[in-house]
This record gives structure tokens, sequence and C-alpha cells, in this order.
């Protein structure tokens, strides 16, 4: 993470850090070196934000380190404590600066400077306070689904992760390639083929089946060819001849890609998430140039072509592998991926390849990039050589239903992406309905109104109750919790959003005149802390960009939402003598909660 240019201060945090270094840098010739310790180390500042804010808003730890280092007494811990704060230099950010009873040396943020580092953010606007990543493009691999089938639950969730990594490296200043690598190629489409050619030699679907059929007919194929080896043994043969580019085939293949496109293109729209449709059959092209790359690690492994693993060990000892050519001389997933992955790197030139699918598929990648690595594409993992390009699994969890079971439908099916998008529509909109009741009959929606509302609404709700848990986490769905308006749910972080937005309006003040000529004190504590927690904005970006821990946006932007929500339930705003410098505190809070919701993929309505 950079934060050093000149115009550039960097977070919070990384500031607080920059003036601890020099406190340590001060102090460090006075200390005693045991011989094995590196002091370089010992002036590595190592802050940490204050949880309760009962001391300071930062604290720096070194003392503690560098006094077990020398295996120093509490009275040591302490003296060095103290000589960090003498030495901390003055600095128009903070307050004050004080030693804990444990050697913590804490500092207390000026409140001016807290006022003035969100005017200048309200004025220059959101995007100086943007995390800045030292790479230019990445490749975020995502929702992939495979062609013929319906989106189900489980695609959920790629489409949702995927997409909020994606705008979280957009926002910091990174190139992304959203890379829809859809299973388009191999054998299925030889046996749906055959199945389609089998009951209607004539075949010419376009217009004629929906994506539904072709679920059902991809079904039906399924079990012909497992059952019915002279349906098998054609099904393979299908797929040669469109791999081989017949001309009926290609035809009919790309029929059942376009239906799918156009119905996984609603739904993608539906949830407003965005990226390019590059598939698995994209990278046939470049197979054969990529397995000669690779040529010295393929082996035969009882006549199928493999790639075995270093590293992952299958049952019986033996070595787990790619597959690179099958046994028929097809090529599988695997080899897909290899040259997907060749592609990424040598053509698109990207720094970071993101690939998001769930936990199940973890292995398959390791062994993908540990192929990779050997051949010299990716750094190695083992070597501390950290330039680009990286390669990185996000893998995520289960969605479970409410008992911790696999989430099913009443026909104990895999429940559609459509009707789960349908069912969080309706639950919000009953939850809307509630709150509309409260309101003064000018005040109702128009059953219009409503409708936009519901499905933003219920968009948000998925998309919230999924993203505020650890990724690689199951989590319990439940339509009933996730729409609630209470708690850490969408409709409470809306609520608070609308509500900042209506207090500005109804003040019929223009705001675009106050961020340029007002002035923001922050006297209240729950003004204080409204500010202070709006001014951690840049580095809770970068440690939710560390891993891609997407869920310290989430409870970031629930604290402020529940820290909003106590500022203004205890300060008037319109008509107090404070009037504007809280209107300008609103403002800041609508900015930044607007930036998590786009970072999130979340739209929130105007009102509600
Ligand atoms: N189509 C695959 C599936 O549905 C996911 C593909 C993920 N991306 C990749 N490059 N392998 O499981």
């Amino acid at each position: 993470m950079a934060g050093d240019d000149e115009n550039y201060p960097g977070s919070v945090k990384h500031q607080v850090s920059k003036l601890f270094e020099k406190s340590l840098e001060a102090i460090a010739p006075a200390i005693p070196a045991p011989p094995e310790s590196d002091v370089a180390a010992f002036v590595v500042p190592l802050v940490l934000a204050c949880s309760s804010g009962k001391n300071g808003d930062y604290q720096c730890n070194n003392a503690l380190l560098i006094c077990s280092k020398l295996n120093g007494d509490n009275a040591l811990r302490l003296a060095l404590a103290q000589d960090m704060m003498q030495n901390f230099p003055d600095s128009e950010m903070i307050e004050s600066c004080s030693v804990g009873g444990n050697g913590y040396v804490n500092v207390v943020l000026s409140n001016n400077w807290i006022a003035k580092t969100i005017m200048k953010m309200l004025v220059e606007g959101i995007e100086t306070w943007a995390p800045r990543l030292e790479i230019n493009r990445a490749v975020v691999d995502f929702p992939s689904p495979n062609i013929a089938k319906e989106l189900h639950v489980g695609h959920l969730r790629t489409c949702i992760i995927g997409d909020a990594i994606a705008r979280l490296l957009e926002f910091s200043n990174v190139e992304v390639l959203r890379r829809n690598h859809v299973g388009d190629w191999g054998t299925q489409f030889g046996m749906l083929l055959e199945l389609i050619f089998e009951e209607n030699p004539n075949w010419d679907v376009e217009g004629q089946l929906a994506l539904h059929d072709l679920a059902a007919l991809y079904k039906k194929a399924n079990a012909r060819f497992k059952e019915d080896s002279d349906f098998k043994e054609r099904a393979q043969k299908s797929v040669v001849r469109l791999q081989g580019g017949e001309v009926k085939y290609v035809k009919a293949w790309e029929t059942i890609r376009e239906i799918s496109r156009g119905a996984f293109n609603e739904l993608f729209h539906r949830l407003g998430v965005q990226s390019e449709e590059m598939g698995e059959s994209f990278y046939g092209k470049y197979i054969p140039e990529v397995l000669e790359a690779l040529s010295d690690q393929v082996k035969d492994d009882d006549g199928t072509r493999v790639i075995f693993s270093e590293n992952l060990l299958g049952k019986g000892g033996k070595p787990l592998c790619l597959i690179v050519v099958k046994s028929d001389g097809g090529y599988s997933y695997d080899t897909t991926d290899l040259a997907a992955l060749w592609y990424r790197v040598n053509q698109e030139k990207a720094d970071w390849i993101i690939y998001v699918t769930d936990v199940g598929q973890k292995g398959h990648f390791q062994m993908v990039f540990e192929a990779a690595e050997r051949a010299g594409w990716l750094p190695s993992a083992a070597g501390n050589d950290s330039c680009c390009p990286k390669a990185i699994h996000v893998g995520f969890g289960l969605v479970q239903a409410e008992d911790g079971k696999r989430l099913r439908t009443r026909d104990s099916e895999v429940p559609r992406l459509v009707d789960l998008l349908d069912e969080a529509k309706n639950c919000s909109r009953v939850k809307i309905l509630e709150l509309n009741k409260e309101k003064k009959s000018s005040d109702q929606l128009s059953e219009e109104e409503l409708d936009e509302i519901a499905e933003k609404l219920g968009c948000a709700a998925i998309k919230y109750a999924d993203l505020k848990n650890n990724i690689s986490s199951n989590y319990k769905f439940s339509f009933n919790k996730m729409t609630n308006s209470v708690g850490n749910t969408a409709l409470f972080l809306v609520k608070q959003y609308t509500r900042a937005r209506s207090i500005i309006k109804g003040s019929d003040k223009d705001i675009r005149k106050l961020k340029e000529t007002g002035e923001m004190v922050l006297k209240d504590s729950s003004e204080r802390d409204l500010g202070l927690h709006l001014i951690r904005f840049t580095e809770i970006l970068a440690e939710a960009l560390s891993g891609f821990k997407l869920h310290v946006i989430c409870d970031y932007l629930y604290q402020l939402a529940s820290k909003f929500h106590i500022f203004y339930t205890e300060n008037k705003v319109c008509g107090s003598t404070e009037e504007t410098s809280r209107l300008l505190l609103c403002e800041a809070t609508i900015v930044v909660m607007k930036q998590c919701f786009d970072l999130l993929g979340i739209e929130s309505p105007a009102r509600i």
C-alpha cells in the first residue's frame, strides 16, 4: 500500500505512524540492542486504532516490543514509552500524547484537525480518500456460471463478492478486467447437442427454447450419458465435431450460448453486476501453445496426460493432479484454466488475477497456480519475490438454510436465483408498507415507487446479508432477518442514509455553498465520535483490501450508521446555533455512506 507522496497523505493511521516513526528514530540510538536483534525493526511503528477511545484514538505498542526483546521489566517498558512520548513531534493533527500504565503510548487527535480533514474531503471529493495500490491491472474472474444451466443460489455469492472486489479495486485506482469465464466448452455440450439433434434432427432453436427448457434438457442429457453407453459414445463424438468446427454443431452451440446469455444478463442486470463474457471456449486456441510450454511437467498416467501436484496428496498418498489431456484426447476444465491463466499473465498483463468461486475449488486453483509457478508465469510462492503478477483464489462458503442444512426449495431443489430475488423483493415490500403506515398521507408512496424501492431493497438486503460475513464462512440465509428494519441490515443502513438526506433537504440550505463557506466544529462527544469514524474510512479500506475482507467495510458502515443515529437523536440539527456545522457532518456521512454502498454494489433508494 502506498502512502508516501506529498499529495497523498495516506490514511490517518498511516499519518500517525509517520509521527511515531520520528519519535522512535529519535530514541533508537540509545536503545542497547542485543546482538541477535534487528534494531531497524524496533523503529517500525506498531500503531493501532484504540477500540474504546477511553485513553486515546490511536496507540503505539513499540515500547512493549522493544522491552520484550531486551528481556526488560515493567520499569524499562514505561521508561521507553516516556521517551517515545517526549520525542513525539509536534503536529497539528494531535491534541495530546500520553503513556498508559501498560506502556502503550496513546494519542488523541485534535478536533479541529478532524473537522478540517472532513471539510477537505467534502470540497475535493471522496476519491482523495481512496487507498492506493501499487498495481495497475487486475483480472477478477466471476461469476463464471455454466451455460445451459440456470443460475441458482450458489451463483449469488460469486456475483456479489466478485462484483464488490472489482469495485474495491476500481476505487483504489486499479484497472479491472471483469471476466465471466462461463463454462461453454466440453463434454456437457456434446451430451446436450446429441440429445437435441436426436429429439429434433432439424433443430433450430432460436426463440423457441427458454433457458428453463435448456436446463431440463441438460438434466435429461446428463442422465442418458450416465445410463446409455451408446449415447455416451455419440455425445463424445459430438464434442469432437463441435470443437472441430462442424457448422451444424457450432451453430446450435452458438444458439444455446445466446439463450443462456440472455437469461443470465437479465439477472446480472437485476443484481447490478457486470462482467465481460470470455468463456472457456475463448482459450481453446491457446491450448496447444500452453501445453507446449508446460511439456516438461506433463506426465502420462494410465492413458491420461496429467500434471502432478507437488503439495497436494489424494487418497492412498498419491499426489493429486490436473488432467490436461483426457484419455479420449479432449481437453478439460483444468487445461482451460491453465490456458486462461497463461493468457491473463502474458497477453492481458494482469498484475493480480483473482478467482471467485466456492471453497470447494481451492485444490484445483492451488494446482493451477503451482504449475504456473513452475512454468515461471507466476512468482514462486516460496520465495519472497513480491513482484507481480499474483494469482489469488477467493473461496466462499455455503449458503445455508436457517437450520444449518443446505438451502433447498420445498421440492428439495437448489433454489433458483430469480426466485430468491423475487422473494427478497416481496419481503422488503412488506417491511416498507409497515413503515409507510406511520407516514402522513401526503408522504405515502405510490404503487410504482413502492415497487421500485422494494426491488432495490430486496437486492440490497441479499447483498448486505452476504457481504457482512467472512467470505470463507458458511452463512445462514433468512429473508425475515435480512429485511429487518432494525439491527445490522441493509434496511437499517438505508433508513439512516435517507434520514441524513432528509435532514439536509428539510433545512432548505444550499449544501454546496455551505461546503465552501461553512465551518465544521466538533463539540459534542457524539459529533466527535462520528467525525473520527468518518476519517477512518481510508484505513478501513486498506484493511479490507488485504485479503479481501469485505465484511470489514460492512462493519464500518454499520458503525457509521449507528454513530450517525446517536448523533442526530442527541443533537438538534435544523434551527440550532450549530446548524451549519451539523449539516456538514450530515453531508459527510451521506458521502461516505454512499461510497460504502457503491463499494458493496448496493443501490440505496432515494427515499423509503
Ligand atoms: N464454471 C465454473 C463453475 O461453475 C466456475 C469457473 C470459475 N473460473 C475459472 N476460471 N475456473 O464451477
